[in-house]
């Protein structure tokens, strides 16, 4: 009964902080901080993340539209992944010099951000069952010299 009680607690704590809820840890591998927020329900970017947070996991939730302005307290962010939600847009007016991997597969995006914010992207996946793109614009990965893995499957694609 105690333990259930701790839990209704812990509820009603997270629904204010969600960010309380996501399980941090060390990856190992990475040797990176790895925050997984993943299938909480969130409709949006928790603000209580730690700034040391290398490998961000927000897949699986219900975000409608995400902005990097979010991000821009975690210096050391290197990979995002930002699946299986239901963006329509990703504003990226704020830079993520650092990210080096962004997954926006499974969500509902007709446009394809603005990436010139994001100077060390070496992996991107658009793989977009479930998304919308039917155009890229003609710069669209300009200026990313890093880019070794571009996954743009599933897409409306009419030209390229
Ligand atoms: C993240 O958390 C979810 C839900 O608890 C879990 O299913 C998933 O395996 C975790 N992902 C990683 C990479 O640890
Ligand atoms: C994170 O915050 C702590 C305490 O506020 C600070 O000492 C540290 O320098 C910060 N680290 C980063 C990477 O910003």
């Amino acid at each position: 009964a105690e333990d259930k009680a701790l839990l209704a607690l812990l509820s009603v704590a997270g629904t204010e902080i969600p960010g309380e809820l996501c399980h941090s840890e060390m990856n190992l591998i990475k040797d990176r901080l790895q925050v997984n927020c993943s299938g909480l329900g969130l409709t949006e970017v928790p603000s209580a993340l730690p700034n040391t947070t290398g490998i961000l996991l927000l897949n699986t939730n219900h975000l409608a539209s995400v902005s990097t302005a979010s991000f821009q307290h975690l210096p050391e962010l290197i990979e995002l992944d930002l699946s299986g939600n239901r963006l329509g847009a990703l504003h990226t007016g704020a830079p993520l010099p650092l990210l080096q991997e962004l997954i926006l597969s499974h969500n509902a995006l007709a446009v394809l951000p603005t990436l010139q914010g994001l100077p060390a992207l070496t992996h991107l996946e658009l793989n977009l069952r479930g998304n919308r793109l039917r155009m890229l614009p003609e710069k669209a990965f300009e200026g990313l010299t890093g880019l070794k893995d571009l996954d743009l499957s599933d897409n409306a694609l009419e030209e390229l």
